[in-house]
């Protein structure tokens, strides 16, 4: 375990992380997470007040069997009958147990919250992430990072999402746990989370694997607009014609789960329908904050432009971008191309 902890602290890639470190062979940490998961299923089906908590956020007993909801109780021990079943090397590798450092004794990391298994694409338990069930923080705990469970790579419900996405040819993507369950309870099924981490390139290039279309649902407030222009960057290198991109802001102080509930499944669709496209987003975002009526703003804008058109694979967006700024930067084409190929 402290092996563990100075490899992640040191910054280096852990190649293996917790499960090659530790030496644990990867079947028996799977097996285990397996068996963790089973447990917390049949502590919330004992736990009155888990299933109050999930009936009271309008989650159906299907939908939580759908997703394998589960409880850990409270108490620093609630795993021994599971964890007895394996070595220590396996134990640690799961991520299922805090060490303390000064004593070296180890509790149940997961305490009094709601489980979320988190599945990599093959439906394989790599994680884990849980939710307090009242106001205490953190509000989500997730598994910690090792080579089997990586918050860039994993997408929560992509592995019950999949025929979905298939089928429709679309995926969307939100921010939450609870949002990915409760849209998918709502009968939108092609969706998948991030794990409270934005999105990255590993995630945009999976979902591209199954479908030419991926959309990202933003809350309309400014941390939604900044996790709408982190994810852009991501975009653009995979942005060619043959794929589409598109942006769902929802009204501000809604999420997913929270839209639904107050408004229904068709205007969620609606709202999906009426996603922005990639190449709207980027205009806006190229004259965001400048003042072209000066040449400082139009030169500002040129240069965020360049920035994009540069990351952009050869096609249409890339066209369209230098068309676009040459309307607005009242520079000519060659001008533009010049200044963007340019030593700057
Ligand atoms: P939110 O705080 O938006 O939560 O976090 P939520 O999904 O709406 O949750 P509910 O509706 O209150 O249950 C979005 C995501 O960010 C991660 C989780 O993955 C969560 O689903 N997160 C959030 C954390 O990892 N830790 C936190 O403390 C909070
Ligand atoms: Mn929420």
């Amino acid at each position: 375990m402290s092996f563990m902890n100075t490899t992640v602290a040191s910054g280096l890639d852990p190649v293996g992380g917790a499960a090659a470190t530790s030496g644990a062979p990867t079947a028996q940490v799977h097996a285990l997470l397996a068996d963790a998961a089973a447990h917390f299923r049949a502590s919330l089906r004992a736990s009155p007040k888990a299933v109050t908590y999930l009936r009271r956020r309008g989650v159906s007993g299907a939908t939580a069997g759908r997703f394998g909801l589960g409880f850990a109780a409270s108490g620093w021990h609630g795993l021994s009958p599971v964890l007895r079943n394996y070595d220590e090397r396996t134990v640690q590798a799961s991520g299922l147990e805090v060490v303390n450092g000064d004593d070296n004794h180890c509790y149940d990391r997961f305490r009094d919250r709601v489980m979320f298994p988190i599945r990599d694409r093959s439906g394989v338990i790599v994680g884990f992430g849980g939710r307090v069930l009242d106001g205490t923080q953190p509000k989500y705990m997730n598994s910690p990072e090792s080579e089997g469970f990586q918050k860039r790579r994993l997408l929560y419900g992509l592995y019950e999402a999949r025929a979905a996405i298939q089928a429709e040819q679309v995926a969307l993507v939100v921010e939450g746990y609870m949002d990915v369950v409760k849209l998918s309870q709502a009968g939108f099924l092609p969706v998948v989370g991030t794990l409270g981490t934005s999105c990255t390139c590993a995630h945009v290039a999976e979902l591209l694997s199954i479908t030419k279309r991926v959309v990202f649902c933003f809350d309309g407030d400014d941390a939604g607009r900044r996790a709408a222009s982190h994810a852009v960057e991501k975009i653009l290198p995979h942005a060619n014609d043959a794929r589409s991109f598109g942006f769902m802001f929802l009204p501000e102080g809604h999420d997913p789960d929270s839209f639904v509930r107050d408004h229904g499944t068709k205007a969620f669709r609606a709202l999906l329908a009426a996603a922005l496209p990639l190449a709207s987003v980027l205009q806006v975002q190229v004259i965001a904050g400048c003042e072209l009526q000066h040449a400082e703003g139009r030169a500002r804008c040129s240069a965020l432009a360049r920035k994009f058109w540069h990351a952009l694979p050869e096609g249409h967006q890339r066209a369209e971008l230098l068309d676009f700024c040459v309307g607005v930067t009242k520079l000519c084409r060659d001008q533009l191309l010049a200044l963007w190929t340019g030593d700057h």
